[in-house]
This record gives structure tokens, C-alpha cells and sequence, in this order.
């Protein structure tokens, strides 16, 4: 399996994970739980009224983090919009859930995908694994 997808495999199967970004000089932090891996891309999916997505249109630098059977995953880096259709439509295929909030023309929805990304596996029992993407 490619470093990609064992960081998107954790993150679905740890079902929520905390996305942080920064407004200023305060870090935000909320609960996120949508993933898509398109294309080599680490997708992540919000609407473009969120104070979380004006935050990181003026600063795209970003972290996550998730826990998961003893381990705990961050990632960190930019993310970059991607309003290609195709892209959207590939997410609410698979969290068909979203289509009752967002639709791919509906100038809401919002797709971002990792750049730069630097990703740690943890545990308290091995030493951290670091993937690039
Ligand atoms: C389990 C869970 C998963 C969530 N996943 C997402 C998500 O993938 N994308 C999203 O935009 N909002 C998601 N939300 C809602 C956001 O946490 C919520 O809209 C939050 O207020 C957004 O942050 P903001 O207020 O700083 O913009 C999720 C909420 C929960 C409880």
C-alpha cells in the first residue's frame, strides 16, 4: 500500500478527525470527518460559508489529527482548492449523506487537497513513521 493511502485508510476507518487551522495568531480546531483519495490526492471536503474555509483562504497552512487503536495520525501542510466537478462528484459518491447539505453547483461546496503534506503515524510503543506527500 502507498504512504497516501495508509494515511487515507486511517483516517476513514478512525471515522472523525480535528482539523486545525489558524486565524491570526489563534489556532481553530473542529471535528471533520470527510476524506477522498483522488487522483494521488488526500481530499478533504467543507462549504465555503464556513469560517473554516475563510480561514484557510487567507492562510492555507493546516494540520489534523486522529486517534485510532492506540496510534494517532497528523498530518500537516497546505491545502490547496480544487473546484474541478469531478472531484465533487467523486465525494458525494462515496458519502452520499453529503448530497443532502451540498451539490457540486450549488457554489458552496468546497474541495482541498493536501500539498506540501508531511504525515506522522505515533504510538506510545514504536517510533513515529513519517510519510510525504
Ligand atoms: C463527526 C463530525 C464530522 C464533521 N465533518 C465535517 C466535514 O468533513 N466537513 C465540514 O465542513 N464540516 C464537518 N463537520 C462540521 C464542522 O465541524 C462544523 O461545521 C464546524 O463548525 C466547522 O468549523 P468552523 O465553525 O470553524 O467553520 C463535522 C462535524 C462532526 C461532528
Amino acid at each position: 500500500m502507498e504512504g497516501i493511502e495508509k494515511v487515507c485508510r486511517f483516517l476513514d476507518e478512525a471515522g472523525t478527525y480535528y482539523l486545525a487551522t489558524v486565524e491570526g495568531d489563534q489556532p481553530r480546531v473542529r471535528p471533520f470527518g470527510t476524506v477522498l483519495l483522488h487522483d494521488g490526492r488526500l481530499y478533504i471536503q467543507t462549504g465555503k460559508v464556513k469560517p473554516v474555509s475563510k480561514q484557510i483562504a487567507a492562510n492555507p497552512r493546516a494540520e489534523l489529527c486522529a486517534f485510532k487503536d492506540g496510534q494517532w495520525l497528523r498530518v500537516s501542510g497546505e491545502l490547496v482548492e480544487d473546484d474541478r466537478r469531478d472531484v465533487k462528484v467523486a465525494i458525494l459518491e462515496k458519502l452520499p449523506v453529503l448530497k443532502g447539505m451540498y451539490s457540486p453547483d450549488d457554489g458552496n461546496m468546497q474541495m482541498l487537497y493536501f500539498k506540501n503534506a508531511t504525515a506522522t503515524f505515533s504510538s506510545f510503543t514504536a517510533e513515529p513513521e513519517v510519510i510525504t506527500f
